[in-house]
């Protein structure tokens, strides 16, 4: 059949095309365009060809191993890596597709595009249905696969991945991901992928420490590239909260590189028993013009149109939170003196952590006794929440409703509700097991409790932290058992929905023995992350790099505590680790009871600036200037229309170098053409310097160190809108 006769369909995204059509023989979709918006929605198939194959690559292979699919399973491909393995229990394994035209849905809509393809297997007892979804508020493309089992028997899926992104890079890319560890996470790495697969994961049933379900992939010889430098450049990310994998291939037959991604296969088989169904996680792809920040932006500008509530500071309060300065130890009149210190300091969330229930006097010990220590709050935890109240600001607490210690009421009351493994010993981490979520009645006390905590005090904040991996997932004698990441994370999903509709007013802040959950699937239904434990401020700023890159700033959480660090130890200035903590969401994790009177007066001023900048901070278009490793490191946000204001942090990596500092300048990138800006200080005072779009890529702008004598907070202030002349 002629290309031209192929069906074939359009997706727009706000600024991209994303065009796929049916091969001939309906076996499968392929990519044929993913770039630039093409004009003209109507005339764009006649714009862009057809993918067609290149006989003389495939004369020594299944044409199928060499097709940019869009979803391949075992049975249709034979060499190349497939999206769906599955067996059928009586010897046959993978599956043939025939296109279904009649079911075929494709919706082109102002607010943006739906496509669904589905095909039926050669034994006409199993479907698949590939979906896509676009929006007109950002570039970001959506997919996913439904199958459906109408047959007799059971089948399973020992891989069923949600999607193949074809990246029309060519066969030797630069892969740009985040990787980390406890303390140390998403720190940037990069590797090239030449003829090769790259694979990054979690098996932990949580999105884990070790990797973020992220990478940004560009060609490293790139001769089609339009915009320099950058480069065009694709991001690949998956929606998803569990165990997950990703992978990046490049092979010397096909002409793109292929990035899958889905449930990770070593933890997860999904059976599919006669008359079921099971849809995919999404996974989410993007296309920049303008490279890895390009990616990064289109990231940020879909989390802003998708995945937030509400953006005002309600629901992102300047917190401080108890933990470095007290850990299990609390008691009623110390919790108080600290609010009060708090309040004094401008804070508008005051959060006890870990340590206010019963028998929890250290990690041993109470983990799923959720009520109030009567020891350290013999009245309930209303008495602090009250006084909390009254130094007028809001109260909240840490919970970890998905573990418990051994030594509980709740493990001795319902030892069956852990995750286990038939005959093997259970193994603690962090002294805790993990309760089986995918219990209905698990999931039921997880929203009594937290029913039960919401009324029994004035709370407006949760703290919800997941401190250890599963290692032995699964529930002995349930042939979906082997589902237990999958029925995890969703339920997870949904408590934290419950918890949302039946408590709009609580802010959740998701936490997981720092990063170890944080994805865009969270995004979605929290307010704020707590990216890591690390605190010392150097270190931090390193992670926060790394974090800005895939996600942004308004979820950012972060404090100004009086930890060094475990890495760069180099001591900071106060002002230095408010310019860390100010760079998402500013919170206060120190002991305030140590600081002394100038240090707490500093503080209040430097949390008023913070309140006047939030907006520009936490909603600007984000960019980083150099690296934090670096003499000079420079975090820019560019306000959104409306404000104008371009907010510059900046961080000096050595601050012996007094020459070096002396003659420091940034060159902020957003400022506008044409326009004249006055440099002030974090207060909106003017230095007397001002600065156009020409003079800050030339000259820069220079660094004075005002605001501390190793970091600077400066303000871009658009003069009356007037034009240079
Ligand atoms: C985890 C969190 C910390 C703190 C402790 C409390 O480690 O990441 O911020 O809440 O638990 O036990």
């Amino acid at each position: 059949m002629p290309t031209s006769d192929r069906q074939r369909w359009h997706l727009r995204t706000r600024g991209t095309s994303y065009v796929v059509s049916a091969l001939a023989d309906g076996s499968g979709l392929v990519l044929d365009y993913w770039g630039p918006a093409l004009e003209g929605a109507d005339n764009a198939l006649d714009v862009v060809p057809a993918w067609d194959e290149p006989d003389r690559l495939v004369s020594f292979s299944a044409r199928a191993d060499a097709q940019p699919l869009e979803y391949a399973s075992a049975g249709q491909r034979h060499a190349s890596f497939s999206e769906l393995l599955l067996d059928r229990g009586d010897g046959r394994t993978g599956a043939r597709w025939t296109l279904v035209p009649d079911g075929v849905v494709h919706r082109a809509r102002h607010a943006g595009d739906e496509l669904i393809v589905p095909f039926v297997d050669e034994t006409a007892t199993l479907t698949l249905e590939l979906r896509m979804r676009t929006s007109a508020d950002h570039d970001v493309v959506r997919r996913s696969a439904r199958l459906k089992n109408d047959g007799a028997a059971a089948i399973d899926l020992p891989r069923v991945f949600s999607a193949a992104w074809n990246l029309p890079l060519g066969q030797h890319v630069h892969v740009d991901y985040l990787a980390g560890t406890w303390a140390r996470e998403f720190q940037c790495r990069s590797t090239e992928v030449h003829w090769g697969t790259f694979s990054i994961g979690s098996r932990q049933g949580v999105t884990s420490l070790s990797f973020s379900p992220v990478v940004t992939v560009s060609a490293v010889d790139d001769e089609d590239a339009f915009h320099r430098p950058g480069g065009r450049a694709y991001g690949v990310a998956l929606d998803w909260s569990g165990s997950w994998r990703l992978q990046v291939e490049t092979t010397a037959v096909g002409q793109h590189a292929r990035v899958s991604c889905g449930l990770h296969e070593d933890v997860t088989t999904v059976r599919l028993d006669p008359g079921q169904e099971f849809t995919t996680p999404d996974a989410l792809g993007v296309f920049a013009p303008d490279g890895a920040h390009g990616v990064t932006r289109a990231w940020h500008d879909f989390q802003r149109a998708e995945l937030v509530r509400d953006l005002s500071p309600a629901t992102r309060p300047i917190v401080y939170n108890s933990w470095m300065a007290t850990t299990f130890d609390v008691s009623l009149e110390q919790q108080k003196e600290l609010a009060r210190e708090a309040a004094s300091l401008g804070v508008e969330t005051f959060v006890l952590d870990d340590g206010w229930f019963t028998g929890r006097d250290s990690d041993r010990a109470g983990l799923g006794d959720w009520q109030a220590d009567p020891q350290k709050f013999p009245h309930g935890l209303s008495e602090l929440a009250v006084a909390v109240e009254e130094l007028g600001m809001r109260f909240g607490v840490w919970i970890e409703p998905e573990c418990v210690n051994p030594d509980s009421e709740l493990y001795r009351r319902h030892p069956d509700w852990v995750y286990r493994a038939e005959g093997r010993p259970l193994e603690t981490i962090r002294n805790q097991y993990v309760l089986d979520l995918g219990r209905s009645d698990v999931v039921e006390w997880v929203m009594d409790t937290l029913r039960g905590l919401l009324t029994s005090a004035p709370i407006n904040y949760l703290k919800w932290d997941m401190n250890r991996p599963v290692t032995d997932g699964g529930r002995p004698g349930d042939h979906h058992g082997r589902e237990w990441s999958v029925q995890h994370t969703r339920n997870y999903y949904q408590v934290l929905e419950l918890l949302r509709a039946e408590h709009p007013g609580v802010v959740v802040e998701a936490c997981a023995s720092g990063g170890a959950r944080i994805d865009n699937a969270v995004l979605a239904r929290s307010d704020v992350v707590w990216p890591s434990d690390q605190v010392g401020a150097r270190d931090r700023l390193v992670i926060q790099h790394g974090f800005l890159s895939a996600y942004p700033a308004w979820v950012m959480s972060s404090w100004v505590s009086d930890d060094h660090g475990h890495r760069d130890r180099r001591p900071v200035s106060l002002g230095y680790r408010f310019a860390v903590a100010m760079a998402g969401v500013l919170g206060i994790g120190g002991d305030l009871s140590t600081w002394s009177a100038e240090d707490k007066s500093e503080a209040a001023g430097m949390v008023r600036a913070y309140k006047s900048l939030r907006a520009v901070i936490q909603h600007g278009d984000v960019r980083t200037h150099g690296r934090p490793e670096e003499n000079l490191y420079a975090v820019e946000y560019v306000a959104p229309p409306g404000d104008g204001r371009i907010v510059v942090l900046v961080y000096d990596g050595d601050r012996d170098r007094r020459r070096d500092r002396e003659t420091s300048r940034v060159f902020p990138t957003g400022l506008l053409p044409g326009m004249r800006y006055d440099v002030c200080d974090a207060s909106g005072n003017p230095t007397g310097e001002t600065a156009t779009a020409e003079t800050a890529a030339t000259l820069g702008v220079a660094v004075r160190f005002a605001w501390a004598m190793d970091a600077d907070v400066l303000v871009l202030v658009p003069r009356d809108e007037r034009r240079v002349v």
